[in-house]
């Protein structure tokens, strides 16, 4: 914390009103891209002129920016500055793709650079606050948030969360090139029931602890600026409202001194969750439990007032909350320099930035299914058919867009793509209908068919488009929509080679069609560079790396379906698979569709056993900073280069709380050229093999016993070595 940070706040708060310190509390949205003086814009501008306003979100470009800000700063009796906020998800122009496409890539680096890159476009467009990392552990693949998270994996979504932290905020919040990020949603928000947006999550202290909450620790010790609490109840208590997570955990347990948001009219939404009677007790419940600001609905400001007369909430609190605004204020370099340069605003993405975009996108995708290297695609084809929904689609981009990037700068379609990446050959592109499941989405497939018959290779682009995944966009049926499969069937009823390139902002399920197809590359929302990556993986410039950082199920009735479940006192043993007293279904196989960590690559791979520096340690050298070292050997044994994911898995056998079958604990992003190995190193420690307790109070243990350690590339790796805890 700086001291003089710290000194400045104390001046502001004994200058300000009470009215003026609630003012600070208060974010308002904007209209885009316009500058003040349009009528949906007069109440925020009509709050920033009277000084009671702290912050502004939808709001970006840096002439409009400047314009708001200039009232802030020049027409107010304090001059504190505005705050602007936006959903800066996955890029500003240069978009990503999706987050969960990111996670795939299993290499941090990826989201990193996607966080500065997109950190320098938004900052120079007057943007200071973006409301990412999402980095909400899921096991719901029919929740269409789960296209912004990192999948089911609390280790994965930890080191995911940090280095987008890293890429956004930089070491200087104040530098012209980087901006606050925000760990959302605090917390639990991956776990609704039914998987419905929005809905009630009942969990026990330590599978809180212990799955939902170490993303948003690894994020707060990465520095993050801010953080925004989650829609959904978390034991009956709604996030908004939460002293046990807000204050207790983040605040007092982790020592946050930044700041917390409210979700989109959160606050008021306690009325609707019949936790508030009205709008004061809102406002009382939600500043009570450590919400700083809030975002939109407005009874901070409404009720502030009178909540503090009759002593409902405290000046402290109060002082607190201002105090964290301010503060982020002052680190950002807000009051230094209020206003952006309008000459220097990034309008488009560059050169170099597609070029990263393109890049990230080929790590993303997985190969699923490559029967008798279908992939890549042999040279010299004189034809290749582009057929199905998205076969000519630049709506790829992903669920989080800022708003005209998609008009302005769609992605490049798999037709394009292989145009440029393949111009020797004659590409026919047949889009297909739509791929929404709407009424007239076979319009198209005769001719596709037709096409792929008298075609050298089909690539069948189906899938679903950003539209079905995103916030409020859950499924119950996990299919591909529509008549997407009857394409799929009937391509492959020609008997010509093709490959199914699957688009998808969540694990679907993978039907009866998965036979039929030779072969099936997971695309993801690939953003910007869609179509050039996708070339780039079907004609072998690059080999696929990418491995599913959420598990596909067999069937929606299946979910939730995940590795890191834990085991029941019956488990389903696949050596007798006719034992009926165990957990299964009568109706379905056991286990996923495809695993976590599944994912092919053009050439083969061989990992070697965990080799452990030592097979026994005291359990207090663990806990004084102690490691183990577990060294994984790898070979590439096929005849060309390729990226294999070395993945370190942990199984603790038996302890005070049922542990998960499996956790992921270390992962390594290797490429090798053909024939050639190298060593990758773990280590590990105390926080790898101790867990927390079901008490409230955050009780982290480290049990004596046996630790089985799994490596391989996938979650179902087999090779083991044990360590024992003494
Ligand atoms: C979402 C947040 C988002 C906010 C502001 C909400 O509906 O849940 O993730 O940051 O809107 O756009």
């Amino acid at each position: 914390m700086s001291t003089d940070h710290e000194d400045r706040i104390k001046q502001f708060l004994g200058l300000m009103t009470p009215e003026e310190k609630l003012g600070q509390l208060q974010q308002l949205a904007w209209a885009w891209d316009t500058g003040p003086g349009t009528s949906s814009t007069e109440e925020a501008e009509a709050a920033a002129r009277k000084g009671l306003l702290g912050s502004v979100l939808n709001v970006f470009g840096a002439a409009s920016t400047n314009a708001l800000q200039r009232i802030a700063v020049e027409e107010t009796r304090l001059g504190i500055p505005l705050l602007f906020g936006l959903d800066v998800i996955h890029g500003y122009w240069t978009t990503f793709p999706i987050p969960l496409a990111q996670a795939a890539a299993f290499d941090p680096a990826v989201t990193e650079t996607d966080g500065e890159i997109a950190a320098r476009e938004a900052r120079s467009n007057g943007v200071h606050w973006t409301f990412a990392p999402m980095m909400d552990v899921t096991h719901e693949p029919r929740w269409g948030r789960i296209a912004e998270s990192h999948g089911e994996d609390p280790y994965l979504t930890s080191r995911y969360a940090a280095a987008k932290v890293r890429g956004h905020q930089g070491t200087d919040l104040a530098a012209p090139d980087r901006i606050a990020a925000c760990a959302k949603h605090f917390a639990a928000y991956g776990g609704p029931e039914g998987g419905r947006d929005y809905n009630t999550v009942d969990v026990s202290e330590q599978r809180l602890r212990n799955l939902y909450l170490p993303p948003f620790k690894a994020a707060v010790d990465a520095g993050v600026a801010s953080v925004m609490a989650a829609f959904n109840t978390i034991s009956a208590v709604p996030a908004h409202a939460n002293p046990h997570t807000l204050t207790r955990i983040l605040k007092e347990e982790w020592g946050f001194d930044g700041l917390v948001v409210s979700d989109w009219t959160g606050v008021l939404e306690l009325i609707a969750h019949g936790f508030a009677e009205d709008g004061a007790a809102a406002a009382r419940r939600a500043l009570g439990a450590g919400v700083d600001m809030e975002m939109v609905s407005t009874t901070f400001a409404e009720f502030g007032r009178e909540l503090l007369a009759r002593d409902a909430i405290t000046e402290e609190r109060l002082d607190d909350a201002v105090a964290r605004v301010l503060r982020l204020k002052l680190r950002l370099g807000l009051f230094e320099r209020p206003y952006v340069d309008e000459s220097a605003a990034v309008t488009e993405p560059s050169p170099a930035t597609r070029a990263a975009a393109r890049d990230a996108a080929t790590r993303c995708m997985v190969l699923l299914k490559n029967d008798d290297q279908t992939l890549p695609l042999r040279p010299g084809l004189r034809s290749i058919a582009v057929v199905g929904p998205l076969a000519d689609s630049g709506d790829l981009l992903g669920t989080w867009t800022v708003p005209d990037a998609q008009r302005r700068f769609p992605a490049v379609t798999v037709a394009e793509g292989m145009r440029a990446a393949v111009p020797q050959a004659h590409i026919v592109c047949v889009p297909t209908g739509t791929a929404t499941g709407a009424a007239a989405d076979s319009a198209g497939q005769a001719e596709a068919v037709t096409a792929a018959a008298s075609a050298d290779f089909t690539v069948v682009a189906v899938g679903e488009p950003p539209a079905l995944s995103g916030e409020a966009a859950v499924r119950s049926d996990l299919e591909l929509p529509g008549d997407q499969r009857e394409l799929i069937a009937a391509v492959a009823a020609t008997g010509k080679p093709f490959a199914v390139v699957l688009f998808a902002g969540r694990p679907l399920v993978i039907g009866d069609w998965l036979d039929s197809a030779p072969a099936v590359l997971l695309a993801w929302h690939p953003g910007l560079e869609a179509g050039h990556a996708l070339a780039d993986l079907l004609t072998g410039a690059v080999s696929p790396g990418g491995k599913l950082p959420t598990s596909f199920p067999r069937a929606v009735g299946q979910i939730p379906v995940h590795y890191n479940h834990e085991r029941t006192g019956r488990p389903y043993d696949p050596a007798q698979p006719d034992e009926k007293y165990v957990s299964k279904y009568l109706d379905l196989a056991d286990g996923p569709q495809f695993p976590f960590g599944h994912g092919l690559s053009y050439t083969t791979f061989t990992t070697g056993e965990p080799s452990l520096s030592r097979t026994g340690i005291p359990a207090d050298q663990l806990s004084d900073g102690a490691t183990v070292e577990v060294t994984i050997s790898v070979r590439n044994t096929g005849d060309r280069a390729g990226d294999e994911v070395v993945q370190l898995y942990v199984h603790d056998l038996a302890a005070d709380i049922v542990q998960p079958v499996r956790r992921l604990r270390g992962f390594e992003r290797v490429t090798l050229g053909p024939g050639e190995s190298t060593v990758v190193l773990f280590r590990l420690g105390a926080e790898d093999f101790g867990y927390w307790t079901n008490d409230p109070e955050g009780v982290f243990v480290l049990e004596r016993g046996a630790i089985d350690i799994y490596a391989g590339n996938s979650s179902t790796a087999r090779k083991c070595s044990r360590l024992t805890i003494n």
